[in-house]
């Protein structure tokens, strides 16, 4: 098993660094996998010219499986569009047809109260947010710049859904559903847009095929209503890439911290792209106090989904579980006063946690 390790940007080297720890450990006690590292994102823009080197490209191609960091910082945001490292992500998802992002929100008891709602609302939450990720107005042509003959500029996207990318979607979503709650929400905005009135469409004709698992549609400003009002009422929402980019940032808050959501993006073989929700974020960068939790968790989710090898990911989740339990805490995720430890100090204490299983 191969796995492309692209560690990006801002605190990406430095939460990968942990997680490829964590790789390391599970080497030791017997997991085949060999790693490989290339830039990618500004460091690919840095290295090669290109926020998505060639090379980066086909290392990620030969892959099985993709751990990456986060992309973006200051640096780069006045480069032309193409040449931003966020296009590095957005290449590499599309390239390899990662159309399936899962993007679970769990709660983990020892920090109900980090949350931003109150515990009650919050305690035992398991939603899993499924977000199309290749297609949408992100992908969506024409696009761009245009002055209007008074003179005035324009920018301009298209929001599009053809059927069959809703439909697949639509069936991961149903899929899964049925692995958990058997419950599905899709999100929509049928009642303005076209695109949202075919999703809905497609997604209705789908759950014909799925009658036991209980389907609703909701508006995606009322789904971001629900989702801090009563976010329990959610098993797995299916929604496309915009609205699910929005909604799976606020649901992340629900669990204490940003700082603790892994993602995967899989192609339709379970070849995935795993990375933490959160971004570069370029202001804490290199003083080692970034959570490399979700990075960690986000390895756990690679054993699952890519090497359906459960035994390993549930090793890691305990691993994580006890060092929480054991009140190990980065600053995003302590209480005012509560000591905190570093970046490195986390992923020891994960790898420790690992160890002392054995
Ligand atoms: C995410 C990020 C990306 C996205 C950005 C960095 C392009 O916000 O993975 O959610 O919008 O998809
Ligand atoms: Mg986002």
């Amino acid at each position: 098993m191969k796995i492309a390790v692209l560690p990006g940007d801002g605190i990406g080297p430095e939460i990968v660094r942990q997680a490829v720890k964590v790789i390391e450990r599970l080497k030791a006690d017997g997991l085949a996998v060999e790693t490989a590292t290339a830039p990618i994102g500004g460091a690919g823009y840095e290295a090669a010219g290109d926020p998505l080197p060639d090379a980066t490209l086909e290392l990620a191609r030969g892959a099985d499986a993709i751990l990456l960091g986060a992309v973006g910082g200051p640096k780069f945001d006045t480069l032309d569009r193409p040449l931003r490292p966020e296009q590095g992500l957005l290449r590499i998802r599309k390239a390899l047809g990662l159309f399936t992002n899962l993007r679970p929100a769990m709660v983990y008891e020892e920090l109900a109260d980090a949350s931003s709602l109150r515990p009650e609302l919050v305690a035992g939450l398991d939603i899993m947010i499924l977000r199309e990720l290749t297609g949408d107005i992100y992908f969506g042509s024409p696009r761009g710049r245009r002055t209007l003959d008074n003179g005035e500029r324009e920018g301009f996207d298209t929001m599009k859904y053809s059927e069959s990318e809703i439909r697949r979607i639509a069936h991961v979503g149903f899929a899964i559903a049925r692995r958990r709650g058997k419950k599905l929400c899709s999100v929509d905005k049928a009642n303005v847009l076209d695109t949202s009135i075919l999703w809905r469409e497609v997604v209705n004709e789908v759950a014909r095929e799925y009658p036991d698992v209980e389907l609703s549609h909701m508006y995606v400003d009322n789904a971001a209503m629900q989702l801090v009002r009563a976010p329990k009422q959610f098993d797995v929402i299916v929604t496309g890439n915009i609205f699910g980019d929005i909604l799976s940032d606020e649901a992340s808050m629900l669990t204490g911290s940003i700082g603790m959501l892994p993602s995967a993006s899989l192609d339709a073989n379970n070849k995935g792209l795993y990375e933490p929700i959160h971004g570069s974020a370029p202001d804490i960068a290199g003083r080692d106090i970034a959570n490399p939790l979700a990075t960690i968790l986000s390895v756990a989710m690679m054993l699952r989904y890519t090497f359906a090898n459960e035994a390993a990911a549930t090793r890691i989740e305990s691993a994580v579980r006890k060092v929480l339990r054991d009140g190990v805490r980065t600053g995003d995720i302590a209480k005012p006063g509560e000591r905190t430890v570093g970046t490195e100090q986390m992923g020891d204490a994960v790898v420790a946690a690992l160890g002392a299983q054995r």
